[in-house]
């Protein structure tokens, strides 16, 4: 089997986006016959659609399966009916295919009663995540840049499900990257099994008691995957919560503890995925605030119904979005929001011989159009 691509279309954007075969596990994954230039695609950027592989996708899957009023969910980490918003954390969390997947599922079946922290340490991945979360559009989505273990000391017993999909060996990732083939050794599959456990320390304090931890890599490396999640519930005070497997047929394998995704047996990449239920008391601390974690201003942009729209073509669309400035004769002055397929970019202030263009100078596309 060859490496797919795939993507997941964002159903609050009408699923608007390229079409391809059915993802099994994803209801919004599409395996598109071919990879098409999706910087010159304005639908890509109006975060109509985001590139995922098909793989990590599992995760979103396990998320929905074992998360409280989701398809089955086993309910132990759901608040007190009536109480506060289900809180998740995914706490490795850039470049953000996980947290919008994880954002979307949580929309669909709570609606607003939800709020998800999007963490990632590294400062400059954590910017791109924060476009990336902007772009996809969910306002109850938080993005935080700190040490798993400042989350731990800061927000004891504070979530009800932690999502940690952690840096790895990345053995699932040759077929896409051959630098990850070459820097592998059995050293590094050491180090990084190490590196987890410690995340996965660090940041426990924060999972309340019956809360679940969702626990991914994309390494077929037991001492990584399924020891490490054994180790968690032992040491740290878990219990596995059972893996099932509703897609043997399509490739995807039961291990001790989870599932396993093997590149050439599956469209996609590696992945493995599993889950615990956590059974150590977490008390809630008191002075826990969200605050306190230093939470990114937000930066996605918010089209309300007063700021005049316009619809701009495939080439205005694109010029638009490579940040030169637009001339709309037809178009009220001043303020507007401009659109491709009825999909919002970005705003433009038109001050009639032209528009100066307000696309955010991070997110411009660098390629000629
Ligand atoms: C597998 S990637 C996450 C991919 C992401 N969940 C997604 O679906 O787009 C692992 C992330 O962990 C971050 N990371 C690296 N070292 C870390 C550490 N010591 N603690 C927490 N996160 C770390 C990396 O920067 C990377 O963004």
């Amino acid at each position: 089997m060859e490496a797919s691509v795939s993507i997941r279309l964002n159903p609050f954007k009408g699923s608007d986006g390229p079409d391809g075969a059915a993802v099994p596990w994803n209801p919004h994954g599409r395996i598109l016959s071919e990879r098409p230039n999706f910087t010159l695609d304005p639908l890509f950027h109006a975060g109509c659609y985001y590139v995922q592989d098909s793989s990590a996708m599992y995760v979103g899957y396990l998320f929905r399966k074992l998360v409280p009023g989701m398809d089955g969910g086993c309910g132990a980490a759901s608040p007190q009916k009536g109480s506060r918003p289900l809180r998740v954390l995914d706490l490795c969390a850039a470049p953000g295919g996980k947290t919008t997947d994880i954002a979307t599922s949580l929309r669909e079946i709570m609606g607003d009663s939800f709020e998800l922290t999007a963490n990632e340490v590294i400062k400059n991945r954590a910017s791109v995540l924060a476009d990336n979360v902007a772009v996809w559009g969910d306002p109850a989505v938080t993005v935080t840049s700190v040490d798993p273990a400042v989350i731990g000391r800061r927000m004891c017993g504070y979530y009800d499900v932690i999502v940690a999909d952690v840096p790895c060996s990345g053995e699932g990732m040759f077929r896409k990257d051959p630098r990850a083939e070459k820097e592998w050794s059995p050293k590094l599959v050491e180090l990084c099994a190490a590196r987890q456990k410690r995340i996965l320390a660090d940041a426990w304090p924060a999972l309340k008691e019956g809360g679940i931890l969702i626990y991914s890599t994309c390494t077929y490396e037991d001492a990584e995957n399924d020891a490490n999640l054994e180790w968690a519930a032992e040491e740290l005070g878990g219990e596995i919560i059972p893996p099932e497997n509703e897609f043997e047929s399509r490739g995807v394998r039961l291990t001790r503890s989870g599932n396993l995704l093997k590149a050439g047996e599956v469209p996609g990449e590696g992945q493995w995925a599993g889950a615990l239920r956590k059974t150590a008391s977490a008390p809630v601390s008191k002075a826990c605030r969200f605050e306190d974690l230093n939470p990114f201003v937000s930066r996605m942009q918010v089209f309300d119904e007063k700021t005049p729209r316009v619809e701009l073509d495939l080439q205005q669309a694109l010029k638009y979005l490579h940040r030169d400035s637009l001339y709309l004769p037809d178009a009220p002055l001043g303020m507007l929001a401009v659109c491709y397929r009825s999909h919002p970019l970005g705003f433009v202030k038109n001050l009639g011989p032209r528009c100066n263009n307000l696309y955010p100078k991070g997110r411009r596309i660098l390629m000629d159009v």
